[in-house]
């Protein structure tokens, strides 16, 4: 399959970061990214009319940004591609409608990319400076976990719009979990990367947690009981003295990181040993989390799967994922028409379907 299309500019708009970059054969040429963490951590969460309003202003800038740093001007562009599903309405229209103003100025094609197929394609994305015709990448097919704030998914990737769902999460999403237990623990949304940090310091066999889901023939995840249950013991830690859940933090944040660490480990690791998988990549906001792509390294390599963690750079809502996907969708001749390309707030991932284990009913 050949992905050569020429440079793609990619709009991300779907949640609390404002994106833009442009991708030419899988090399990130330019990524700019407004982050509204700031204005939405007094809030606790992300407001999603106040996100909106915000990518209003900051989303022309960004694309701006984006082309100078790839050098590039709106005529040497070969498209543009936009997430325009699932997310935030008001946020992901703001992206689909400039992208579509821009496409029909610049008459350029354009095509509407899915945000969790984009994670998904992530680990196809390389920065300029590692550029090369020798550089590895995951070969088609591929399994690729999702791990966000919104997903916890397990696919087989087939192409760039082709995805089989192995497992997904009956309940929350792993960062959704990251995020509240941060949440109570009094730290600044979004949890995960200060849970993250200081979950090294601390000794993950403190708090004795429950792992989930376990042994499960349909790779489901879940990480409602350990939410319950990490509540539920800094509630009664609370008890014991005023200082002291403050003083446990580290021990409090590894031994959580370790119970969702060791979940979404064994869970995956059974799926792709049922669905015959030898290569995993790990992608979302998550696959930032050190524990995890330290806990999922080894054990892919014990058990010889190819383990493609996608760069720092490309975990976490970036633009460049959408445009490396664009660029796929659209080297194989994909096109949304202008008029009707539009946003849509949830939906599965298009044409996705769950993939039976072999020998089950
Ligand atoms: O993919 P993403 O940027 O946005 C969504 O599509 O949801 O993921 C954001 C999520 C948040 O829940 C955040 O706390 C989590 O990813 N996250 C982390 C880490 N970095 C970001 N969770 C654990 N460890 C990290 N290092
Ligand atoms: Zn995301």
């Amino acid at each position: 399959m050949s992905t050569s299309f020429g440079p793609v500019l990619g709009i991300e708009t779907s949640c609390d970061d404002t994106a833009a970059a442009v991708v030419c054969d899988g090399v990130v040429l330019g990524a700019a990214i407004a982050s509204q963490i700031p204005i939405h951590r007094r809030f606790g969460g992300v407001v999603p009319e106040v996100a909106a309003r915000n990518h209003l202003l900051t989303v022309l800038p960004t694309i701006e940004d984006a082309l100078q740093q790839a050098d590039i001007g709106p005529d040497q562009l070969a498209g543009l591609a936009v997430t325009n599903r699932p997310g935030l309405i008001g946020a992901l229209l703001v992206g689909v409608q400039t992208a579509k103003a821009l496409a029909y100025t610049w008459r350029k094609p354009i095509v509407g990319v899915d945000h969790i197929a984009a994670h998904l394609w992530a680990g196809q994305l390389r920065p300029t400076d590692q550029a090369g015709p020798d550089w590895p990448k995951p070969k088609l097919p591929f399994a690729a976990l999702a791990v966000s704030g919104g997903h916890t998914s397990l696919y087989v990737v087939r192409g760039p719009d082709d995805l089989v769902l192995l497992g997904r999460t009956l309940d929350d999403a792993a960062g959704e979990a990251f995020d509240k237990f941060g949440k109570q623990l009094g730290l600044p949304y979004p949890a995960g990367p200060e849970v993250d940090q200081l979950a090294v310091l601390g000794d993950p066999t403190r708090f004795k947690l429950p792992r989930g889901m376990l042994g499960r023939a349909d790779g489901a995840y879940s990480f409602s009981g350990l939410k319950t249950a990490i509540r539920l013991q800094i509630e009664a830690l609370g008890q014991t003295g005023p200082t002291a859940v403050s003083d446990a933090l580290p021990d409090l944040c590894a031994s959580f990181q370790a119970a969702v660490v060791e979940q979404l480990v064994r869970v995956t690791l059974d799926s792709l040993r049922r669905h015959k998988q030898r290569q995993l990549v790990l992608a979302g906001g998550v696959a930032a989390n050190l524990g995890l792509r330290t806990a999922l390294a080894i054990h892919c390599a014990k058990h010889r799967v190819q383990f493609w963690p996608v760069p720092l750079a490309y975990c976490g809502d970036n633009a460049a994922m959408v445009a490396g996907l664009g660029a796929a969708l659209l080297a194989q001749g994909q096109r949304d028409d202008l008029f009707t390309l539009d946003a849509i707030a949830t939906g599965a991932v298009r044409r996705a379907a769950l993939l039976p284990a072999p020998g089950s009913p």
